[in-house]
């Protein structure tokens, strides 16, 4: 596979685009093409075999597009399909779900870590499996957090009821005096500052995002893949549906004008 060949993102939604822009920094000369399933998402509340499924005809749309290694952007399908994929496809696939484990490993001083996510990744155990494998002394305390999602997607940020929802969620892990907390949705970073509040300065937060950026650098140097000559290239976006709104949040993520209007396209599956 050529090292100028694009590399494959994906995710349920919008919300991969928080991922997309630790790849651009980390990544500079990497043409990306995204597929965000905005029609089907949320990944979060539905079954394994759901987002088996979807994940699948995801990959398999994207290799299409000649990629040389895909990043499952989303934690969800990261937890639940990255395995199978792992195992069904010839090129490299990372998830964030191990990166971002993997930090919380090394941020811990007490051995004690929060996890929030979605239902299917909390109900996944995988966190846990991968935090026990680097050191099985680690306890981990759990929490689904499913209001996150539509709260960050209607831009309520800086809120009185988001906040109050933080605290509902988190006051439980905040008692088992934990010192690292994953992010572990594509959403929670945006709201990073809030949760910051609340958690204070003694608690680590971690964005498995940015971890998952620098272990792909790895992982495509690793292939002999890296595109390391400056590589002009227009990004390409694919959506399953409203690929205006998706290119309004985008744009919020990326820096406006990142993603023109005109680049983003419908892609839907039988
Ligand atoms: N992208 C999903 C994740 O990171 C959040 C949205 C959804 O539930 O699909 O888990």
């Amino acid at each position: 596979m050529a090292s100028n060949a694009p590399i494959g993102v994906f995710d349920s939604g919008i919300g991969g685009t928080t991922v997309v822009k630790e790849l651009i920094a980390s990544l500079p000369n990497e043409k990306i093409i995204y597929y965000g399933d905005t029609a089907r998402v949320p990944y979060g509340n539905k079954s394994k075999e759901t987002i088996i499924t979807y994940s699948r005809q995801i990959a398999k749309f994207l290799l299409e597009k000649e990629v040389k290694a895909i990043v499952i952007a989303c934690n969800t399908a990261s937890a639940v399909a990255l395995e199978t994929l792992r195992h069904e496809l010839t090129v490299p696939v990372i998830g964030v779900v191990k990166p971002g484990a993997k930090a919380a490993a090394e941020a811990t001083k007490n051995n004690k870590i929060g996890v929030i996510a979605t239902r299917a990744t909390v109900n996944s155990g995988i966190y846990e499996e991968f935090l026990h494998k680097t050191d099985p002394k680690i306890h981990v305390y759990k929490q689904a957090c499913p209001l996150f999602v539509p709260l960050v997607e209607e831009g309520w940020i800086d809120d009185d009821v988001t906040r109050s929802i933080i605290h509902r969620y988190l006051d439980g892990l905040l008692k088992k005096n934990i010192d690292a907390l994953i992010l572990g949705c594509t959403h929670y970073p945006l709201l990073a500052e809030e949760i910051g509040k609340v958690t204070g300065d003694k608690v680590k937060l971690v964005n498995p995002a940015f971890e998952c950026a620098r272990e792909f650098r790895y992982v495509l140097e690793e292939n002999d893949i890296l595109c390391e000559e400056e590589n002009p290239h227009e990004n390409e976006f694919y959506v399953s549906d409203d690929p205006a709104s998706f290119a309004g949040f985008a744009n919020s993520i990326l820096g406006e004008g990142s993603v023109k209007k005109d680049n983003v396209f419908i892609k839907n599956f039988d």
